[in-house]
């Protein structure tokens, strides 16, 4: 891609952040700031950026070894080093005078077809450029990136006339496949396109919950998940982000938004927020922001403020009919339910979604881009057009016109057919003009849900689907609660493996739900442990064991494509593919110590296998059996698929994709390329160690015991897992077999499970999504 050295300017909170998510992408890059005066060291700034990335939580770096290839300097000493890099990306102050200082020292240093771009929130591209020299600007562009880089998809590209369409594309192709970016193209106004959108809303969500006397639990639990917006809804958003940083960002776009935008009307800071901002009441990152935590006497508590009086007290759940109705009738019940909730819904949506209806092609040629902004910069699961479709693009105009509202020219145009139309095997979407185009990922990008959209499952059931995805290759899909796996996903699991190879030639396990699996069903396993139904757990184990091997040694290659969480019996079913393409945002591990209990579908000898023929581990028979203890003991979960390389979660040969979008595509080649020839693996033997090995273990257990590192029962859990790791009633002269291993998981898994202790725990993390620590 013509990309191999990236500088970055400005290493506050985005220029810091951007650096690491590239070198994420395995690219060297400088990041420079100003030498503090005074200083002795004088590329303190970047420096203290580089140590505080690797401190940061959520992690900036997908893997602390990237950390060597970010270069902190700054912009006196090492101006000459910018002379080779390919893109330098501006990302200071935001003030044009020095932004515009900055690119006269960059013009004078860049390698001819060096591209320059600005991270800018606010100013606009045709003033950054403005009085430089005509191919500088040729080479300059906007990159808008989202806090935190590593983890906002959204990267918005500002463009104009003037640039220079191969540097467009070059970045453009490098922030997708490389930086996993979902890259849209906007035009040169003001907050671009998220922001433009997603400031109004947030405005107008304020603004009408204040005006309507609605508390900040009512008014986040009707704006959050009902809308398929994330539960913080807008004002744990506030909080989020820093509650100073909407009029920051307002006051600045004020300067070039048209005169006549209604977002202006929207500008004014009610008293409220800024006396909260005055106080220091900014957020989470302050004193606390319109919910904070309450320490006093020790007890955390939960607090909200009271939008009309701005005094603390204790959080009440919102009690809402509509939030209710919405669960089970949609966007339409909430917004046709007559209590406040539902009117406040439609105040909101109606507003925010007209306003983005009125901005299309003034703010991006077509609804797809608006779309796609809002899902990726502000994790709306559906976009502000997609929103209309689902409310009837006729019956929210018909609203509009009763409230004598004006109805913008493009949502008259939607009234009949809608802004997406699905044709037997197309989807087309509505254009400026009034015509409809069809809907084209680029090439590389696959998607379940199109395909589901226009074709039927090969096989299907409540929990699990197989879809034919092309050129001989089927998907199986989760679809169950959170992913787990139950019953009925192993039951398709034989099924699936039957069906194949009279149709297919190789196997993805793939889903697009918000994770690729939490694990076992552990709902379903604490039902039939309060019934007693112990058969039925020792089934789900022996099954589990059994769907497992099936896969493993099916006559076709299966390949796992994780992203999101891949936990327990998740992390288990990829251990038995043959190879894996996952999402660099993977995070698997074998968490099931957590619950009181061990991997029983085989990830104990998954992991034992893979240590003890990995070629770095050091001779002898203890080392794997301990390194498996000291991941599995712990429930070590992986916070990247480079880290899960780490503990061979991943194999080193296995395929990491950056962007979620291309991740099914990339699958599904790796599927194709290793039909030819295909074999089965061998079923591995092992040598364990035995007692010798099993006491190591002990001791190591001892010892977190005696540091207060682990309570009485995760001693019990481990005495559990060293059982099976150490190969239980052996040594290195016998040669245990891959069912003698599930045998072990089988028996430890079984008497746990059947303990109080463990029951305590899987309820406890049913109930609470945590681990209790008994
Ligand atoms: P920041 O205040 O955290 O960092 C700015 C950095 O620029 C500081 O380290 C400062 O020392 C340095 N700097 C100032 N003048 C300089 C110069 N002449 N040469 C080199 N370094 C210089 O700011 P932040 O938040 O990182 O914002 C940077 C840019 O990114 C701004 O244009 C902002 O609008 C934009 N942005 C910010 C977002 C955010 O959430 N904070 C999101 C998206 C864009």
């Amino acid at each position: 891609m013509n990309i191999h050295k990236v500088a970055v300017i400005g290493a506050g909170v985005m220029g810091a952040g951007i650096a690491a998510h590239i070198a994420n992408a395995g690219i060297p890059v400088l990041l420079l700031d100003i030498v503090p005066e005074g200083a002795t060291d004088r590329s303190q700034i970047a420096n203290t950026a580089l140590a505080k990335l690797l401190k940061a939580d959520p992690a900036p770096f997908m893997h602390k070894k990237n950390a060597r290839l970010v270069t902190p300097g700054n912009i006196e000493d090492d101006l000459p080093q910018l002379a080779d890099c390919d893109w330098i990306i501006e990302a200071i102050v935001e003030r044009l005078a020095i932004k515009q200082d900055l690119y006269r020292k960059l013009a004078a240093v860049r390698k001819a077809d060096a591209i320059i771009s600005s991270n800018t929130s606010s100013i606009p591209l045709h003033e950054l450029v403005a009085g430089l020299p005509e191919d500088f600007a040729a080479h300059f562009m906007i990159t808008h990136f989202f806090n935190p880089p590593r983890y906002m998809r959204l990267l918005e590209i500002v463009t104009s006339e003037q640039t220079d369409q191969d540097a467009v594309e070059k970045i453009s192709q490098f922030c997708d496949f490389k930086l996993g970016k979902g890259v849209v193209p906007c035009k040169d106004t003001p907050g671009f396109i998220a922001n433009r959108i997603g400031i109004f809303w947030i405005q107008t969500a304020i603004q009408e919950a204040i005006d309507m006397g609605l508390t900040v639990e009512e008014a986040d639990a009707v704006v959050g998940r009902p809308m398929g917006i994330p539960k913080t809804g807008v004002f744990g958003l506030s909080d989020l982000v820093g509650i100073d940083l909407m009029p920051h960002l307002m006051r600045s776009m004020n300067r070039s938004l048209p005169t006549d935008d209604p977002l202006r009307e929207k500008a004014t800071i009610p008293p409220l927020i800024q006396n909260m901002i005055d106080t220091g009441y900014t957020g989470r990152k302050g004193k606390g922001g319109f919910y904070r935590l309450n320490r006093d006497g020790g007890q955390k508590s939960k607090e909200s403020i009271d939008l009309q009086t701005g005094e603390y007290s204790p959080s009440q759940p919102a009690k809402l009919d509509s939030v209710k109705a919405a669960r089970d009738g949609g966007l339409q019940a909430l917004i046709a339910h007559p209590d406040k909730g539902g009117q406040y819904a439609w105040r909101v949506l109606s507003q925010t979604l007209r306003y983005a209806a009125a901005l299309v092609p003034e703010i991006a040629d077509d609804i797809c881009a608006v779309n796609t902004a809002m899902k990726l910069g502000y994790n709306w699961k559906f976009g502000p057009f997609e929103l209309i479709d689902q409310l009837g693009a006729d019956d929210f105009a018909q609203r509009l016109e009763a409230d004598g509202q004006d109805v913008p020219p493009l949502l008259t145009m939607a009234r009949e057919h809608g802004f997406y139309r699905h044709n037997e095997n197309e989807t087309l979407y509505l254009q400026p003009d009034g015509t409809y185009l069809p809907l084209q990922r680029p090439p590389g990008v696959l998607l379940l849900a199109d395909l589901k959209r226009h074709a039927e499952p090969l096989l299907e059931n409540d929990a699990a689907s197989l879809w034919d995805i092309g050129d001989g290759i089927a998907c199986l899909e989760f679809h169950s609660k959170m992913n787990s796996l139950d019953p009925l996903i192993l039951e398709m699991i034989e099924e699936t493996v039957e069906f194949i190879p009279h149709h297919h030639k190789a196997l993805v396990i793939y889903n697009e739900g918000s994770n690729f699996s939490a694990g076992a069903n552990l709902g379903l396993l604490m039902f039939a442990a309060k019934l007693g139904g112990w058969d039925e757990v020792d089934k789900m184990v022996s099954g589990g064991q059994q769907a497992y091997k099936t896969l493993k040694y099916a006559p076709f290659p299966v390949i796992g494509a994780p992203f999101g969480m891949a936990l327990g019996g998740g992390c288990e079913i990829l251990l038995h593919c043959d190879a894996l393409q996952a999402h660099a945002e993977t995070y698997v591990g074998l968490v099931e110590t957590g619950v009181g209990l061990i991997p029983g579908w085989g990830g104990c000898k998954e992991m034992l296998h893979r240590w003890s023929t990995n070629p770095r581990m050091p001779r002898g028979p203890l080392p794997p059996v301990l390194k498996c203890f000291e991941i599995i003991s712990v429930a070590t979960v992986a916070k990247s698929a480079f880290e899960a390389k780490d503990y061979l979660f991943l194999r080193h040969t296995d395929g990491i994709t950056m962007n979620r979008d291309r991740l099914l595509a990339d699958a599904k080649a790796r599927a194709l390329s290793m039909v030819e020839g295909y074999q089965p693996p061998e079923p591995p033997v092992f040598h364990l160690p035995g007692a010798t090995a099993h006491v190591a273990m002990e001791m190591a257990v001892n010892d977190f015991r005696a540091q207060g590192k682990a309570t009485p029962y995760d001693a019990v859990v481990a005495q559990a897992l060293a059982s099976v790791l150490s190969g239980g009633d052996t040594d290195m002269t016998d040669t245990l077999s891959e069912n003698d291993l599930l045998a072990l998981e089988y028996a430890q898994f079984t008497q746990l499970v059947r303990k109080p202790e463990t029951l305590a725990r899987v309820g406890h993390m049913l109930e609470t999504g945590k681990p209790l620590r008994n």
